[in-house]
């Protein structure tokens, strides 16, 4: 089976060309950073006119670089949620259409769980049963993945996400949108130790995270003053420090609390090197195995909900013609096969 397909849940317009065989055959993404910078954030408005402008050229590149025809898809997915409605749609209708034309079955895939199966796309997969973290900008969460599609959710953030708070305290230094990259290679020439940032909730048990009292940390670090290079960098290290430690701290709790041996970190947040690195780090002492997918897989892209959508279709999965999408769309309401 071949799928193409289509991601536009919020400012990436992306196109993938999946074979259950030959792996992944193509994948073109068009991000829209520069269409919102100047507005310090995602514009839905815009980003969906973006995407009706930019998804079929996309398509056409991706079969293109596949070298594949039409005729020689047998699937579409698409994301159908959660994600800005507008976006959403442009995504949803194209898909239709092309299901439509070209007769083939299609399916909606739920980003988050998109984010969850990327690593099945590297060679060395995650074993089932696993604990995720999912840290992108919109969650955090900690989750029981007991299959594909059964998602026990463990705990998430009370309040901002922690790519929220990377972007939110890079803003405070003065960073462009998104900044959580940015922050990060800030970070790296950071002196460790010089601020002392809350870790928050790691003193309680469970597995709950809250993120915007270190927001307001850092506002009130960096507030009326004139910071040098350095002192920007140290603020950042401080910053990614106090993230990465409580990400960690409860991520091996819920190891611990499962008993499972095997860790996926999915979502944007999951391309930062300094989690990648100490988690697999401490995981690997207490006999876990740390699995995340290439960086590129882990900020949205749709090689992640080709995979997904390629599973669901395997399985029999079948959606109707109708336009169907979800600005919000709880993990666990998913099911499987349905
Ligand atoms: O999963 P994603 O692409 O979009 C959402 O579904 O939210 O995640 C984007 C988030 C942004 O907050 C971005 O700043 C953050 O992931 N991010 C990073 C890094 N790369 C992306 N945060 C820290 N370090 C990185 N290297
Ligand atoms: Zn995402």
């Amino acid at each position: 089976m071949r799928v193409l397909a289509i991601e536009s849940s919020c400012d990436e317009s992306a196109v993938a060309v999946l074979d259950a065989e030959r792996g992944l055959l193509a994948h073109e993404l068009w991000s829209q950073i520069d269409l919102h910078r100047l507005y310090g954030g995602v514009v839905p408005e815009l980003a969906s006119r973006d995407h009706v402008r930019r998804l079929l050229p996309l398509v056409s590149a991706a079969l293109h670089a596949a070298h594949t025809d039409a005729a020689q898809i047998n699937g579409i997915a698409y994301t159908a949620g959660p994600g800005l409605a507008g976006a959403l749609l442009s995504g949803a209708a194209l898909a239709q259409s092309l299901a439509f034309g070209w007769g083939v079955p299609i399916v909606g895939v739920h980003h988050l769980e998109g984010h969850l199966l990327a690593p099945l796309l590297e060679a060395a997969a995650p074993k089932f049963p696993h604990v995720a973290l999912l840290v992108s900008g919109g969650h955090t969460m900690l989750i029981d993945v007991r299959q594909i599609g059964h998602y026990v959710l463990l705990g998430e953030t009370r309040d901002d996400a922690a790519g929220e708070c990377f972007d939110k305290t890079a803003k405070l230094l003065g960073l462009p949108y998104p900044g959580g990259p940015q922050l990060a290679q800030l970070a790296a020439r950071g002196r460790a130790g010089v601020h002392k940032l809350p870790r928050p909730m790691l003193d309680q048990p469970g597995f709950e995270f809250s993120f915007s009292g270190l927001k307001t940390a850092v506002m009130l670090l960096v507030r009326n003053r004139q910071l040098t290079e350095q002192e920007r960098a140290d603020v950042a290290r401080a910053v990614q420090d106090a993230i990465v430690a409580t990400l960690c701290a409860k991520s091996l709790s819920a190891l611990e609390h499962t008993g499972y041996d095997t860790l996926v970190i999915a979502g944007g947040v999951g391309a930062n090197e300094e989690l990648r690195t100490r988690l697999s780090g401490q995981a690997a002492a207490r006999g876990a195995r740390v699995y995340y997918p290439r960086a590129e897989f882990c900020t949205d892209n749709a090689a992640m909900i080709a995979i997904a959508g390629l599973l669901r279709l395997q399985a029999g999965e079948r959606w109707d013609e109708r336009i169907q999408v979800w600005a919000r769309w709880p993990l666990t309401e998913l099911s499987w096969p349905v």
